[in-house]
């Protein structure tokens, strides 16, 4: 996953400008960065490896109105100098920067090689750079160019290219790419996400999947078919995302921000329009199976969303991760409905899942906090999570937010929709509670630091609690880079009781439930082979090691009982020194499969 930033205007700060929009974009990768500007009938170039976020300013970069810009996540060849995009044309005419994967890449290299053509990096992208090179021998028109250069390429990729005579061209066929303007000053932006330059444009056009656009000297907007070259008339959307600054707002880092968000996180769940809801759910009620299908943290928000559909909604839903779904591809049904939990709404698995399951007639809905995603647009029943950029690469609030989403939705399949509402409200209130009570960060702190000494955490959860103990799992790695295991409370005795001996650390969820019972035998079953047991619950019992108080939210506690893991996380992470908003090796959105 990578960021793509382009600028074409009257401000002659072009390169400081694409500087400032790839920091906006850095949570898709930070492993290398570069800038192009366009001067004098030339390219300057800079690209160096490591964080964007680091670089303040670029010495001797010229004046300039038009840039381009690229944050690297590395997928093909390694994190170096030469490898950083853009990469440029063996005579310099242009740039280009992507984001994907070109699949046949070694074949179409190989043909490029027997050409004659030489390469001076290892990657993908500069494949395309010299695939664009040989048409432009045929013919000198960009446009034509790019488009029987792209129609070569296998995989899912978003390309940007800058010309020395100052023409910006961008094509999609995967990873996002969205058109900022601002139609008071005539700038032109071009991203990877509408927040980017959120501050900057007050329209936007979200450029689909086999489209491209050009941008030419009088910042015209022209937008092309890419199969046929064809231009079509494009809308300018109004700008929705109104972020005029993102900072951490007097918090240390952006997680805690965000963690300390979720009370108005879940007022906003709250305020969904319950017309939408009450729709998407008889559309629900009406459907043969409901698929909830996420990845990574989204994947468990979608475990959580279609226990409570079975459990309140009486629904036939079934959760499925967005990279293991093709053996279903043949069993999706026209009167199925999927429903696809995503923060970026960009995720390129659930988005295959999604294309190939609208082939086959099936409606889908979707819960995204990113407006203008891909997803959103694929959607029959979109829904926004309305909380706010999430800018710590660990999501936090927006999984919060769609296990809330998903509560509510199956409160009202339940034809409870008034009560899903009062119990979201109680748990807001709840959680502000907690978050306010610094006994409560002691206390994690303290466990965060005897967790920081410790190699394996093992987490047991069932019923309702069980999907939050898996994001609990997922936040630890992510935090600390230690191995941690969530284990299905019940399942233990079939294995993971051998990995049980002194001093193994395991944080158990215990919510007033049907299955307490069965969680409490688990918590025996562990102790007595010599397990230190962390238990998040509503009262202390002599069988707890470590006990964290957590309070009661009824039918919605498994949703407030994330908050002391997310915590814990935090705090772990603190201890050990790591980079809490940006851990090493993962990205915010995974726009490549
Ligand atoms: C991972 C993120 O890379 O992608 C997770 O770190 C996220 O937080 C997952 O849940 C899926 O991304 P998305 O945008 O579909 O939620």
């Amino acid at each position: 996953m990578c960021g793509i930033f382009g600028y074409k205007g009257p401000n002659a700060k072009a390169g400081q400008i694409v500087l400032e929009g790839l920091k906006r974009l850095d949570y898709r990768g930070y492993d290398s960065w570069g800038v192009a500007v366009q001067c004098l009938d030339n390219i300057w170039l800079r690209k160096d490896i490591g964080k964007i976020s680091d670089v303040d300013h670029i010495a001797d970069m010229p004046d300039a109105h038009t840039a381009i810009a690229h944050t690297r996540w590395a997928t093909t060849g390694g994190v170096t100098r030469a490898n950083a995009h853009p990469h440029a044309s063996t005579d310099g005419s242009f740039v280009l920067a992507q984001n994907g994967i070109v699949e046949n890449f070694s074949e179409l290299k190989q043909g490029l090689l027997t050409k004659g053509y030489t390469f001076v990096s290892e990657t993908d992208t500069e494949v395309i750079v010299r695939l664009i090179e040989e048409e432009l021998k045929l013919n000198t028109d960009f446009v034509s160019a790019i488009r029987h250069a792209f129609s070569k390429l296998t995989g899912r990729n978003t390309i940007i290219v800058l010309t020395k005579s100052g023409e910006i061209y961008a094509a999609r066929n995967g990873s996002p790419l969205v058109v900022g303007v601002n139609t008071q000053t005539n700038e032109v932006y071009l991203s990877s996400d509408t927040l980017s330059f959120a501050p900057y444009a007050d329209q936007m056009i979200v450029v689909d999947n086999g489209q491209m656009v050009k941008v030419d000297n009088t910042n015209t907007i022209t937008m092309f078919t890419l199969a046929t070259g064809e231009v079509f008339e494009y809308t300018l959307e109004a700008m929705t995302v109104k972020a005029d600054k993102i900072d951490k707002e007097g918090y240390d880092h952006f997680m805690m921000k965000e963690i300390h968000e979720t009370p108005y996180v879940l007022r906003q769940i709250v305020a969904q329009d319950a017309q939408s809801l009450q729709a998407f759910a008889h559309a629900l009620q009406r459907a043969h199976r409901v698929y909830v299908i996420g990845s990574g943290t989204a994947g468990i928000a979608s475990y959580q969303i279609a226990f409570y559909l079975r459990l309140y909604g009486k629904l036939d839903a079934v959760s499925l991760i967005g990279a293991d779904v093709q053996s279903y591809y043949e069993i999706f049904q026209p009167d199925d409905i999927i429903l696809a939990p995503s923060q970026s709404g960009e995720t390129a698995d659930v988005i295959e899942v999604l294309e190939h399951a609208k082939e086959k007639g099936v409606q889908i809905g979707s819960i995204i906090n990113m407006p203008g995603s891909i997803m959103t647009r694929m959607s029959d029943y979109p829904f926004m999570c309305n909380a706010g950029p999430e800018i710590c690469v660990m999501s936090t609030k927006v999984f919060t937010s769609q296990i809330a989403w998903g509560y509510l939705l199956a409160k009202t399949v339940q034809g409870k929709y008034e009560e899903g509402i009062q119990n979201l409200q109680t748990l807001s209130v709840i959680v502000q509670r907690y978050l306010d009570n610094q006994n409560n960060h002691k206390a994690l702190k303290a466990l965060a630091n005897y967790l920081s000494k410790k190699e394996h955490i093992f987490l047991l959860g069932k019923y309702q609690n069980f999907a939050i103990m898996q994001e609990g799992m997922v936040k630890i790695i992510e935090a600390s880079y230690k191995h941690a295991h969530a284990i299905p409370a019940g399942d233990l005795k079939h294995y993971a009781i051998t990995l049980m001996e002194q001093g193994i650390p395991v944080i158990v969820a215990v919510s007033d439930d049907v299955v307490k019972n069965d969680v409490i035998t688990a918590i025996n079953e562990v102790r007595l082979r010599g397990a230190y047991v962390i238990a998040i619950a509503h009262k202390q019992e002599d069988y707890y090691d470590y006990y964290i108080p957590t309070e009661d939210a009824g039918e919605t506690d498994a949703i407030g009982t994330i908050i002391p893991l997310q915590l814990t996380a935090y705090y772990l992470a603190l201890k050990l020194g790591n980079n809490i908003d940006k851990p090493r090796n993962i990205a915010k959105s995974v726009t490549v499969k």
